[in-house]
């Protein structure tokens, strides 16, 4: 299957496979049933060609998703009334955490929507996600999500997972800047690396190994950030959350020893000020 070893756009399939593993888990993270109905031969292949040379990236992406549910479940509690999904792959949490009054929205290629729908069409698994195939960056983010019935006077949450060290810094910069100045009231969340991660100057050598993994499967890691911080006020945002997978591990998985990938591959959360 094309999708699978193509770029960055069969980085979903791989992240999908891990994502559906932590159903094994004794005390699994998060309950996704979805997932595992995109999955096929090619995608398990692709994985564990990745997991094989790399076997941390599985319990980044884990760590990560529950990550995303729990803020996104706050802020579904908090009011936000629009859930927006960038480069949204394979997640499942628009039917996941589908809830009264909000509306999703997923952006990303047509052919991985396509297969979504089809996949989620033929296990009878209905869904009132608006999917938007396009590319978010040369389409224009704005533009896609107006065509499609977005509101920005409504309180979004989006979500960036997965994507921002695939796209250069000016890309970044330009979807963040979209988002403020698009959007009375937002709040993003997205993981990220330092640069030393990109540059292959962590000293880990289980790190230069994943990022020379990804770059094989043409999906290659270009932008990371090391001071949020000052990223986002030099955006005219704001920070809400900024921790790393350590940190996040320490709370998740309490009893398990501390992970190498911990302090070079964080989350955070922005919002306007
Ligand atoms: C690593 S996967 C992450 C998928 C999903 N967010 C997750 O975490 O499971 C990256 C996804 O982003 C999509 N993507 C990257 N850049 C994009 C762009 N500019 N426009 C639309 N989709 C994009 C890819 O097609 C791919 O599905």
């Amino acid at each position: 299957m094309e999708l699978i070893t193509s770029t960055v756009t069969g980085t979903a399939f791989v992240v999908a496979e891990y994502r559906a593993e932590e159903k094994y888990a004794l005390r699994p993270l998060y309950r996704d049933r979805i997932v595992e109905i995109f999955l096929s031969e090619d995608s398990r292949q692709a994985a564990a060609r990745i997991a094989s040379g790399s076997p941390l990236v599985k319990e980044m992406v884990k760590l990560r998703t529950r990550y995303f549910d729990d803020m996104l479940d706050e802020q579904i509690e908090g009011g936000c009334r629009q859930v927006v999904i960038l480069g949204a792959g394979l997640d499942t949490r628009g039917v996941r955490k589908a809830a009264a009054g909000v509306t999703y929205f997923e952006i990303d290629d047509a052919g991985t929507l396509a297969l979504k729908q089809a996949c989620l069409a033929d296990h009878g698994i209905r869904s009132g996600v608006r999917y938007i195939p396009g590319n978010y960056v040369t389409d224009g983010m704005m533009p896609l999500l107006l065509r499609n019935g977005f509101d920005p006077e409504l309180a979004t949450y989006v979500i960036w997972e997965g994507n921002t060290m695939y796209l250069d810094e000016a890309s970044d910069r330009a979807i963040l800047t979209q988002l403020r100045e698009g959007i009375a009231h937002f709040r993003i969340s997205f993981d990220y690396f330092p640069t030393s991660v990109v540059t292959r100057t962590t000293g880990l050598d289980a790190m230069t190994r994943m990022a020379d993994d990804f770059a094989r499967m043409r999906a290659p890691w270009i932008t990371g950030f090391d001071d949020v911080h000052a990223f986002a006020g030099s955006l005219d945002l704001g920070v809400l959350d900024d921790v790393t997978t350590g940190e996040l591990a320490g709370v998740y998985r309490p009893l398990s020893a501390p992970s190498a990938f911990g302090p070079f591959y964080s989350i955070c959360t922005l919002g306007s000020r």
